[in-house]
């Protein structure tokens, strides 16, 4: 039972409530599923995650021709849109929403957990915000945790220039633990995941979740 005034009770968390997301969500948690399955399920389950937080992207309108007739047809500059995955989990699911937002920005953080599951970034290149220009950004990672790594990239987009109203979290599985985090340190910050699991363990896994993301995909042992 979530904890009524708990800390994540002040994000704006959206769970992916849809049948597909649930299965594809079990074919990774099992822990039979293949690297190269495993890498292509986050990729569809990324798609499904894009379109559900893309749901308020602003429209535009472009004037085409059909052919039949000329209209102003509805168009989402994808140049105002970034995406940065943490490293390097984060990858297949940028891919995914780069497959729907093929000339969105990629920005990247590179970021590892010590051995205390603290943040140590490594990397980070990102494109320049642009004046006067909001950029939506997503930033992508599969397992939103302790919560640490998460709210690293976000104190990294900030200190960018990035405000934090244009900064969305995408995860696939979290812990309340990292919901708690990341709503004491940004209230009303977007967060989209497809499922929320009970805890983690002594280690900073995810449980029942579907063990290391990275290594899962990649094919690595830590
Ligand atoms: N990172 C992972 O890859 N898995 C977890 O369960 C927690 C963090």
């Amino acid at each position: 039972m979530p904890t009524i005034g708990a800390p994540r009770s002040a994000l704006d968390l959206q769970v992916l409530d849809h049948p597909l997301a649930l299965h594809k969500l079990t074919c990774l948690r099992d822990r039979d599923t293949p690297v190269a399955l495993f890498r292509s399920t986050v990729r569809e389950l990324g798609r499904l995650l894009a379109c559900a937080a893309t749901a308020d992207l602003p429209l535009s309108s472009r004037a085409i021709e059909t052919p039949l007739a000329p209209m102003q047809a509805p168009w989402v500059d994808e140049s105002r849109v970034m995406v940065v995955p943490v490293l390097r989990a984060g990858l297949p699911l940028a891919e995914a929403f780069c497959e729907l937002m093929p000339s969105a920005a990629v920005g990247h953080v590179g970021v590892y957990r010590d051995a205390q599951a603290r943040p140590v970034e490594y990397l980070v290149k990102l494109p320049a915000p642009v004046p006067s220009a909001p950029t939506r950004v997503f930033i992508v990672d599969p397992m939103l945790a302790t919560g640490n790594s998460a709210a690293h990239a976000i104190d990294v987009l900030v200190a960018h220039g990035f405000p934090i109203v244009d900064i969305r979290m995408v995860s696939i599985l979290c812990a309340p633990e990292g919901l708690d985090l990341l709503g004491q340190r940004f209230p009303g910050l977007r967060v989209h995941v497809a499922a929320i699991d009970e805890r983690l363990d002594a280690n900073a896994y995810i449980v029942p979740g579907l063990g290391d993301a990275g290594d899962r995909m990649f094919g690595t042992q830590h």
